[in-house]
């Protein structure tokens, strides 16, 4: 990005640091360390927007409220859960705010940072800094087949054949009547009508967030019908 760019783009930055604090509430949890944390996380996710803004595809981390509406049809006793691009660990928490254990989580995250960060802040999850899309050959959960996945990756900023490839390796993880949740901030399902009629899939909108920056759609992509290899 120039300089030119980022000099009107930082300021906007704080400042909508501020509204977002104020807005959605998504103050450090009171807890010892809290705050020094969620500053660490605040400036990582700063620090990835001004290296990566495709790869990152969001100015500010998802909100308390995106978070708690795609993980809200997760439950723990169905199995494990794949998290893909978990970034500041924001829908990680939610995850585990619903009882989901460390141990049945796995992070994909592409970012070192992040992905340090994350191991340091889970250290029962299994995480790995590797590329969403490649992940079918990756061994999770000790074989077992994930009952869901959680996706916080940018899609609308990927191509049809990578947004294809992540949601092969996806599948390829999850249980046969296994679901993707992801959000997007346009107004149609982020993977393309053809990804997803290629690989058997279908897409329905099960949330509306007006609490993020900016709103976000949260959609379920499951299997139409037998899954093709
Ligand atoms: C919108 S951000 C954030 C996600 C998280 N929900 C948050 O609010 O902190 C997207 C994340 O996906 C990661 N990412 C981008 N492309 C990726 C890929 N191909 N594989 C794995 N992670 C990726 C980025 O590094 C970033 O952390």
């Amino acid at each position: 990005m120039t300089y030119r760019v980022r000099q009107h783009l930082d300021p906007l930055y704080a400042l909508f640091g501020i509204f977002w604090q104020r807005v959605s509430q998504c103050r450090p949890e009171r807890e010892p360390g809290a705050t020094s944390r969620w500053l660490t996380e605040q400036w990582n996710f700063y620090r990835a927007w001004r290296a990566n803004p495709r790869g990152i595809g969001a100015v500010l981390p998802s909100s308390p409220a995106l978070a708690a509406a795609i993980t809200r049809e997760i439950r723990p006793e169905d199995g494990p859960v794949l998290e893909l691009g978990s970034g500041t660990g924001v829908f990680t928490r939610a995850l585990l705010a619903r009882g989901v254990a460390q141990e049945d989580l796995a992070l994909i995250e592409m970012d070192e940072a992040f992905a340090r960060q994350l191991a340091e802040r889970f250290p029962r999850a299994q995480v790995c800094q590797a590329d969403a899309g490649k992940l079918m050959a990756v061994p999770l959960f000790g074989g077992r087949q994930a009952a869901s996945a959680v996706c916080g990756l940018p899609l609308l900023n990927f191509p049809v054949r990578q947004q294809a490839h992540i949601m092969r390796s996806t599948f390829s993880h999850l249980q046969p009547g296994g679901a993707c949740y992801l959000f997007t901030y346009g107004w149609r399902c982020p993977i393309s009508p053809r990804a997803l009629s290629r690989l058997g899939l279908r897409a329905r909108r099960t949330r509306v967030v007006y609490l993020n920056v900016p709103p976000a759609q949260v959609w379920k992509i499951t299997r139409r019908r037998r899954w093709i290899d």
